[in-house]
């Protein structure tokens, strides 16, 4: 099992430092080799994305990737910054599935902006296209309009466009998913959540997504506006499962649903490709305004080394293992700052790896 590790830049580094121990603590056969990215590589090397780094990427079975956008960078060229990087991995190794589970921690259900009878207990997993949609759709720009409201203004104009391929592969990614899930919590249930009442787009991914439904029998399915999506999240929350949906819709339903379990810091992300081979990483940045102060919250990296373990590497006893793990350090009342509350003992990055190191070499 061949681990690409790509810390980052600003909070990327620490962060990574307490997955990888995590990962060494398994004692797991993994070959792991790092690499530079983002503003670290453009530093050294000239370039956020070096051939080296994505080679290194593009050769291993699976990639943890920290964070890059450290401020320090801002200044530089588009194609030079930080962020390039993230762009370039996601389409270099062609990630088209996000997934992006929100689970609110029983430990931290007074962390959310919503009751805790609404969020306690919840876990969702929302499942955004990555790769296609109004994002990357041609054509595109902008022009002197010939037609609509205001002929001979200036206009923009962006496409949104979706193939059956790019519907069908995001369409089993979630019935898959949906059946992972549904082997521990006992529901099947995919939410499709599209615009079909407005866009012709989104007519035809309503239907794709049904017919690609036949094949899963065993799953429920369900579709929803992305309006009501959007309300839903915050009014009950629980009776969604796996979400699945465009790049647009995605994009802010994932927000979201992240702010329903208090902390971003708390939440782990994976992008696949066609062989579920992926890129795992925290839902959060580089968090520049706490880089190198050793206060992150290495959780979400941690989980997404979790997530790595069971969607590319399938090693589900492994995945447990940390999960449980972390669930026994926020038991026993560690909480970096960002998850602080009165009575608890506010640690920082290094000891909440620690105590995760030590909750698994105690169950093992
Ligand atoms: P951010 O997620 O880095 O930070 C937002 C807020 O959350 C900050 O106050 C930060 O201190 C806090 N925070 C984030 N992660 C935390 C953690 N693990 N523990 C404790 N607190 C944490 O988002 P922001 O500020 O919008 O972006 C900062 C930089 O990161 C930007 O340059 C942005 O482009 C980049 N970015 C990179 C991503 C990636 O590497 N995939 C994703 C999102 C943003
Ligand atoms: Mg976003």
């Amino acid at each position: 099992m061949k681990i690409a590790i790509l810390p980052g830049d600003g909070i990327g580094p620490e962060i990574i430092d307490e997955a990888v121990k995590v990962l060494h603590a398994l004692e797991l056969p993994f070959e792991m080799e790092s690499a530079d990215v983002g503003g670290t590589a453009y530093a050294n090397h000239g370039h956020p994305l070096p051939e080296s780094t994505l080679a290194l990427a593009k050769a291993a079975d699976a990639v943890l990737f920290g964070a890059v956008g450290d401020w320090k960078y801002d200044k530089l060229e588009r194609h030079l910054r930080p962020e390039q990087a993230i762009l370039g991995l996601r389409k270099s190794l062609q990630l088209f599935a996000n997934l992006r589970p929100a689970i609110c921690h029983p430990q931290l259900t007074h962390a959310s902006s919503l009751k805790p009878e609404l969020v306690s207990g919840l876990d969702i997993l929302i499942i955004r296209e990555l790769t296609g949609d109004i994002y990357f759709g041609q054509p595109r720009g902008r022009r002197t309009a010939v037609d609509g409201h205001f002929p001979g203004a200036d206009e923009a104009f962006d496409t949104m466009r979706y193939s059956r391929p790019e519907i069908e592969r995001i369409a089993h990614v979630a019935f898959q998913a949906a059946r992972k899930r549904g082997e521990r919590s006992g529901v099947k249930k995919v939410t499709s959540v599209d615009k079909a009442n407005v866009l012709e787009t989104f007519q035809f991914w309503r239907d794709v997504v049904t017919e690609v439904h036949a094949q899963y029998p065993d799953v429920e399915l369900d579709h929803m506006y992305v309006d009501n999506a959007a309300m839903q999240l915050v009014k009950a929350p629980k009776k969604l499962d796996v979400v699945v949906t465009g790049n647009m819709f995605g994009d802010i339903l994932s927000d979201e649903a992240a702010m329903l379990t208090g902390s971003i810091g708390m939440l782990p992300s994976a992008s696949l490709d066609a062989s579920n081979k992926g890129l795992y990483e925290p839902s959060h940045g580089s968090a520049p305004d706490i880089a190198g102060k050793g206060i992150a919250n290495p959780l979400a990296t941690i989980l997404s080394a979790a997530m790595m373990l069971r969607y590319t590497l399938r090693q589900a006893d492994a995945a447990d293992r940390i999960e449980s793990a972390v669930s026994a350090v926020l038991e026993s009342g560690l909480r970096t700052t960002d998850i602080a509350s009165a009575g608890m003992r506010t640690v920082g990055t290094r000891e909440m790896g620690d105590a995760v190191v030590a909750a698994i070499r105690t169950k093992t």
